[in-house]
């Protein structure tokens, strides 16, 4: 399936919702942000590391990656400007770049670990796993989060009247209704899990585990070099 994840970020993420992004994300997982990147953090081991955080947007993870391994350095990369100049006043990375998942400015070999939260649905896989493939160091790990449409039927009756909510909402906060009102179809429309499983394996990626949260709607997907 063809989704230009790009013009969709472009279209979701911009000037006009950066100083409200973390709030909202915060409300309208009912905090379930939180406990997710601190399930990602148990991949990451506390040495001295070198990660990259892609789609930073405006920094979250970097506060969870510091904390679970204080001398780890991270990098930050993301498409939106606006959400950089947020995780810039973190002052959690070394280096923030203005880039795409599937073109890294990186060089081959670089990192220990690349940990994406909310990427893997708006990007084209097979090029921004190609990419990971080449910065990372032999041995170094990916670990990659993002929402799932749940698999069961009481959950998806829930999850849509969720989604008819958060659209009601959109039509007040309106820096939000694109995202509102779209991100459900988005999500359901987008198997990424086991397209990006298949992708890290014919890559040559290995120990690629995949897991599933909160009633299968959201999943996190680890794979080593
Ligand atoms: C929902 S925000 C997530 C931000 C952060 N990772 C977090 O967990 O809070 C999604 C971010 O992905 C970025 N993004 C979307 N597609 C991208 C791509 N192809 N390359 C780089 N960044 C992208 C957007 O600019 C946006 O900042």
């Amino acid at each position: 399936m063809v989704i230009d994840g790009h013009l969709i970020a472009t279209r979701f993420f911009s000037s006009k919702n950066a100083s409200s992004y973390d709030r909202i994300v915060k409300l309208t997982t009912f905090c379930k942000d939180s406990s997710w990147k601190k399930e990602m953090m148990r991949f990451i081991d506390g040495k001295n590391n070198l990660i990259l955080d892609l789609a930073c947007g405006t920094g979250i993870l970097s506060s969870f990656i510091n904390y679970k391994s204080t001398n780890s350095r991270i990098i930050g990369t993301d498409l939106t400007f606006e959400y950089l100049r947020r995780a810039k006043d973190r002052q959690n990375y070394m280096l923030l770049t203005n880039s795409l998942a599937e073109f890294l400015p990186y060089k081959d070999d670089s990192f220990d670990v690349i940990i994406s939260s909310y990427l893997a649905k708006y990007t084209e896989l097979s090029a921004m796993v190609r990419e990971h493939w080449r910065v990372l160091r032999k041995g170094g790990i990916v670990i990659i989060h993002d929402f799932t449409y749940p698999n069961t039927r009481m959950m998806r009756i829930l999850w849509h009247s969720y989604f008819q909510i958060l659209n009601e909402l959109g039509k007040v906060i309106t820096s939000w209704r694109d995202v509102f009102s779209s991100l459900d179809k988005l999500i359901q429309l987008n198997p990424w899990v086991n397209d990006l499983v298949r992708e890290l394996y014919l890559t040559g990626f290995r120990s690629i585990s995949k897991k599933y949260y909160t009633y299968g709607t959201s999943a996190i997907v680890c794979a080593k070099k």
